[in-house]
Formats: C-alpha cells, structure tokens, sequence
C-alpha cells in the first residue's frame, strides 16, 4: 500500500488553484484583510491622538493688539471700539478685522475692556448710556457698567481684557475668547 503523495496537512491537495507561489489564496487574503484593518484603526485613532495631545501642542496666539490714542476716549464714557483680531487666517472674513469690544474710560483716566458677549450664551451685550447698565437682548442680562453682573442667567460679570498703554496707544491682550472656565 502507497502513502498518498503532495497532500497538504489540512487534506487539500498541494498542487491547487488556491495555491500561488507557496501562499494559499485563503492566506492571503487574511493577511490582506487583518492589513486593512489595521490601517483603519491608525487613520480612525490619529484625530483621538491628536486631540489627547492638542492641548500641550497648543501654543497661546494671544497678542497685544491696539484700539487707538488712549487721549482719544473721553473720560467717563463707555464705547464701542473694533479691533483686528490677531488670530485670523485667510479665509476668516469680517471676523477677522472687525472683532468689537466695549471700552469703559473711567473719570479718572483709566481704563476697562470688555468683551462685547454676554456671559450666558454669548450674545452682544449693548450699552445704555442713561442707566449706566449693559444689557442683552436674548434673555435678558443685565450688567452694570463696572462690567460685574446686575440680574438675569449670566453666571458671573463680563469677561475683561487686559490692558495697558504702550507708547500712548490703549493695548488689549486679544486673540481669542474667554469662555466660562477661564476667570477673565
Ligand atoms: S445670552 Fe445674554 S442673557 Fe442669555
């Protein structure tokens, strides 16, 4: 009795059309789809790994930027003053070069800026020179005009800018807007 020849172990014959090179079909295409897969993996991870690193990647775009002669706001007024925002790419349109904030010239020359959206959900708030009271038209809230929080949802008083004069010009640290977690 003969021993049966070119059988492969799993009872298929060797010489079959599955076979190719010495690599079965079968074979291959397991390869190929565990390759797939884990190609997919990498593509669906890298925004996961991405966004777990951002925030130590993330370098602060502030920058000091000027809103004019600081001998130009009258003393004892709060007005509207627009700004070129210094974070703006190509396509950013108005919103790159008309960001407006408020600006509150105290009696004693000094100053306060403020972000022109309200601390509840961010609508502009608008100033009213004969109560003194900034207020906003979505829901209601009302601030005095120290920028603190008079009534309404907003959590906490307007956020702030900081300040200061450089060569005559009122400066504010600007670039990017607060957000609840932040105290100013
Ligand atoms: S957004 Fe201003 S009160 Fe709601």
């Amino acid at each position: 009795m003969t021993e049966p020849q070119n059988e492969a172990p799993d009872g298929m014959p060797a010489e079959c059309s599955e076979c190719e090179g010495g690599q079965t079909r079968r074979g291959f295409l397991f390869k190929l789809g565990v390759g797939m897969q884990a190609l997919a993996g990498t593509l669906l991870a890298l925004p996961l790994v991405g966004y777990a690193f951002s925030s130590f990647l993330e370098k602060d775009s502030r920058k000091w930027v000027g809103l004019g002669e600081a001998e130009g706001f009258e003393k004892g007024s709060t007005r509207l003053v627009n700004y070129v925002n210094p974070v703006r790419v190509p396509w950013s349109g108005t919103s790159g070069t008309d960001i407006p904030c408020w600006v509150r010239t105290k009696k004693d020359g000094s100053f306060q800026v403020f972000a022109i959206n309200c601390a509840h959900l961010g609508c502009p708030v608008r100033f009213f020179d004969e109560s003194q009271l900034f207020m906003c038209p979505c829901h209601g809230g009302v601030y005095y005009a120290d920028g603190s929080r008079a009534s309404g949802p907003p959590p906490r008083g307007l956020f702030e800018y900081q300040t200061k004069i450089e060569n005559g010009e009122l400066m504010i640290f600007a670039g990017r807007l607060p957000t609840l977690h932040e105290s100013a």
